[in-house]
């Protein structure tokens, strides 16, 4: 059985202040939760986020990770930064890095295999746009962006990733997938898994993103391939956010 994860990306969002309040509203309210939780923050707040959490059951990532170990990369953060303020996750590869800072499946795999060696787990994001999933290429897209990554993976790396199907069309709209639509899509990519080999379809969570909010949750988690949420806009309300805990 996958314990699920429900992961927040707070996205280029926060403050000193309004961080502080948002994690002790979700500290105060989480009590022991039955799946793994962690919130994914701006880069200059991990010290305060890494402090704000020590101790509790939420834990710490980031947005994003280096390809590159160290050197000559100005404004990159290495995988190695990230765990040494306590990081045990990388989002990689989310829609809106491919689409505004011309992230390619290659890059994506690089930055998973780069946290993958330091220690970290990369959330690798997939998904397809509306034209994409209008012109019917909803598998060939997302299967394409799944096996660029199990390919640079040997078979124990690859059951150590977390895979987050966002299609693009969902993010931050308010048009969810529907869980029929969803579920459709992660045992697409759970076949790729099991291609590459049985233990990481076994093992590997495939959490779905995109409008993903207390009104939803419980139905989209209900299906036997979505082990978690990708959480956006909702993981900024400490309410909203624990609300999906509690749905996982
Ligand atoms: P959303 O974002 O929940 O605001 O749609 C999800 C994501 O982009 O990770």
């Amino acid at each position: 059985m996958r314990r699920k994860l429900v992961a927040g990306n707070w996205k280029m969002n926060g403050s000193i202040a309004a961080n502080a309040t948002l994690i002790r509203g979700v500290l105060d309210g989480l009590g022991a939760p039955a799946c793994d939780v962690a919130v994914c923050v701006p880069a200059p707040y991990l010290a305060q986020c890494q402090s704000l959490l020590a101790g509790s059951p939420v834990a710490l990532g980031a947005q994003d990770v280096s390809m590159h170990e160290s050197g000559a990369y100005t404004g990159e953060i290495s995988a190695a930064m990230l765990l040494d303020f306590g990081c045990r996750f990388a989002i990689v590869g989310h829609s809106e890095r491919r689409a505004y800072h011309g992230e390619t499946s290659e890059g994506v795999a690089r930055k998973a295999v780069a946290a993958l060696k330091a220690g970290l787990t990369p959330i690798v994001c997939v998904g397809e746009t509306l034209a994409e999933r209008e012109a019917g290429r909803t598998n060939d897209v997302v299967g394409a962006q799944v096996d660029a990554v199990l390919a640079a993976l040997d078979s124990d790396n690859a059951c150590k990733i977390v895979i987050a199907y966002e299609p693009v069309w969902a993010i931050g709209t308010g048009k969810t997938a529907t869980p029929a639509m969803a579920q459709e899509v992660h045992a697409m990519i759970r076949a790729r898994l099991q291609a590459k080999n049985a233990d990481a379809a076994a093992t590997v969570r495939i959490l779905y993103g995109g409008s993903m909010k207390p009104d939803n949750a419980a139905e989209l988690l209900a299906m036997p391939d979505i082990d978690g949420g990708l959480i956006g806009g909702a993981a900024l309300k400490a309410a909203d956010f624990l609300a999906i805990v509690r749905a996982a």
